[in-house]
């Protein structure tokens, strides 16, 4: 049992390099001053909630991260090497899926398009043109939705038939399938009803078992204590609160936001 330690505390010992640290990352958007500075590190294998208030600049923290928008200063520390992410493609070549709510997937493509979709398998034609694997491609994605235990009836039931739990399933099947090492997902719960809400939380657990680590981006602080080892409070473009699940319960963490809020009042 190799991972029992890690499983112990969360996967947020304290030893070795983590997976990513944010050194002082700053952004301007015009003279928009979104993020003023702001650290913070996530473990191999680590769920980190990332909270605060609308305008906190969690948002652009993982734009950054996810090569959609660049930092006007900072660094970015992967495995211990400071690197550039200048688009979603070096993201994604690094390990990092993103999964965003509002645009996760593709409606008029299928489940297995969905899953593939810029990144398609291909086998060799006539000995050397690459064709695509649409086989492979559609038995993959059977496999994933099988094991994230989706109600999806085939991996070519169009996208815009799921529910919204089911699309953001389908969304993380990528992550998995790819071996991310690292999925951040912008408030995925916020606009499902209750039970696609329990369905992503669940998805979150079955990353975890997987040793990927995940960065829960929401104000839903209910659903983030659920599954988080660590919450990371922001206000103002700053970190102002690093405290594991262990230290702190949700009412303290309602209170936490709060009693932040009030400081800066
Ligand atoms: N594209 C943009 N242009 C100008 N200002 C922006 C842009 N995106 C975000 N902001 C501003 O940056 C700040 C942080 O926003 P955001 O990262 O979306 O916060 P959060 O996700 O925590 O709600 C806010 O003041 C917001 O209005
Ligand atoms: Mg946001």
């Amino acid at each position: 049992m190799a991972n029992k330690q890690s499983r112990e505390d969360g996967g947020s010992g304290d030893r070795g390099v983590p997976l990513i640290r944010f050194a002082s990352i700053g952004k301007y958007y015009g003279t928009v001053h979104a993020l003023r500075g702001a650290s913070f590190e996530v473990r191999p294998g680590e769920v980190v909630g990332l909270i605060g208030d609308n305008g906190a600049g969690k948002s652009t923290l993982i734009k950054i991260v996810s090569g959609v928008t660049p930092k006007s200063s900072g660094s970015i520390f992967w495995k211990g090497e400071e690197v550039e992410i200048p688009s979603v493609k070096v993201a994604r070549r690094l390990g990092i899926e993103t999964v965003y709510q509002d645009r996760a997937v593709v409606g008029s493509m299928s489940v297995a398009e969905n899953i593939f979709m810029g990144r398609e398998l291909m086998r060799p034609f006539l000995g050397f043109i690459p064709r695509l694997d649409k086989k492979r491609m559609r038995e993959e994605a059977g496999r994933l939705v099988v094991d994230l235990k989706l109600n999806i009836p085939s991996a070519d039931h169009l996208v815009r038939f799921c529910s919204g739990g089911e699309m953001q399933g389908v969304a993380i099947s990528r992550a998995m399938h790819f071996r991310a090492s690292l999925v951040i997902l912008d408030e995925p719960t916020t606009a499902l009803a209750v039970s696609g809400a329990q369905q992503v939380l669940n998805f979150i657990r079955r990353l975890k078992e997987e040793q990927i680590a995940c960065i829960f981006v929401t104000h839903n602080l209910h659903d983030v204590y659920e599954v988080a080892d660590r919450f990371i409070v922001m206000l103002q473009g700053e970190v102002v609160a690093d405290v594991k699940r262990s230290e702190i319960d949700v009412e303290g963490l309602v209170e936490l936001q709060l009693s932040r809020k009030r400081k800066e009042a």
